[in-house]
């Protein structure tokens, strides 16, 4: 159902893993779209080499990059913008990784050394993205940051971890650089807050199952897909939504503000 919704915007996509990767799927709606767009994704993911096949499919360039690198990410602007011949309409920043959840470490016993990876890859990363992309002016007036955020930034969900703490700083980057981006150029910059979704990240968190089906009973209309997420993407990067920043918006079937459901009730009532 693709109607050129992004006919003649520029893009850089952070963050395809793998078929799975949320970032995978808007790539592949912004393409049917009509956007033009570079990928990047760090070395180390570059490696497993499933980018390519995406690259050929939306006819699209890999740019490796660590996102915490500044010499990366000037590096992925200047090449993307040589790439794409002109400034960058639309940014997602879809990337998340804590040594600490990985590695089992709970919110009781961090590493801080991990801690400092989680902070920095998963939310610092967003900071350096658009002060490198300020910079530079590499983003294009009424352009438009997208970044992935979770619900536990506002609530506890014990086996997140530190990566909670990492979402809360991400949406307040998004606020504060929203501010200030949106003075300086008109750029504006939201976080879409998903429902659990069965991805490599997501799939790492401890108990994911049991996150994954509690949302899904608690929520009116159910978890959100990663296709939805993707389409709620696009509809932030288009014309459409010019008016909307430095805003975390659910997008997660209702969840956020259901208090309880008759299933989850039915669980908890006694027969
Ligand atoms: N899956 C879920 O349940 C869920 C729910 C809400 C939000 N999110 C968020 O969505 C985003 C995308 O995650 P996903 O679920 O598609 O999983 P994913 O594992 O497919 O994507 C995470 C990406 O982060 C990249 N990454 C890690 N370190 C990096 C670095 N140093 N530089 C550049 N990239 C790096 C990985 O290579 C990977 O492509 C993340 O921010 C995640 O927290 C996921």
């Amino acid at each position: 159902m693709a109607t050129n919704l992004l006919k003649g915007k520029r893009g850089i996509i952070f963050g395809a893993l793998d078929p799975n990767s949320i970032a995978w799927k808007v790539a592949e709606r912004c393409h049917e779209e009509g956007a033009t767009f570079t990928l990047t994704n760090a070395p180390v993911a570059l490696r497993m080499g499933a980018i390519n096949e995406l690259a050929t499919k939306c006819n699209a360039q890999v740019i490796g990059a660590d996102a915490t690198s500044i010499e990366d990410l000037e590096n992925l602007f200047t090449k993307s913008q040589e790439i794409l011949g002109g400034k960058i309409d639309f940014v997602l920043h879809s990337i998340g990784m804590s040594p600490n959840v990985r590695k089992g470490r709970t919110y009781t016993d961090l590493d801080y050394d991990y801690y400092h990876k989680t902070v920095d890859i998963s939310a610092m990363s967003l900071h350096k993205t658009l002060q490198t992309a300020m910079r530079l002016d590499a983003i294009s007036e009424w352009g438009s940051v997208v970044a992935l955020s979770y619900i536990a930034a506002q609530r506890v969900f014990p086996d997140y971890g530190d990566m909670a703490d990492a979402k809360s700083l991400l949406e307040s980057i998004t606020r504060s650089f929203g501010y200030h981006y949106g003075k300086a150029k008109k750029v504006r910059i939201n976080t879409i807050s998903q429902s659990p979704t069965k991805t490599t990240a997501g799939q790492g968190v401890k108990g994911f199952d049991g996150f994954y089906n509690y949302a899904d009973a608690m929520s009116p209309l159910g978890n959100a897909s990663a296709e939805a997420c993707a389409d709620y993407c696009l509809t932030m990067f288009s014309d459409y939504t010019k008016m909307v920043t430095m805003q975390n918006l659910f997008h997660d079937g209702g969840f956020s503000f259901a208090g309880v459901s008759n299933e989850v009730m039915e669980k908890f009532s006694e027969q």
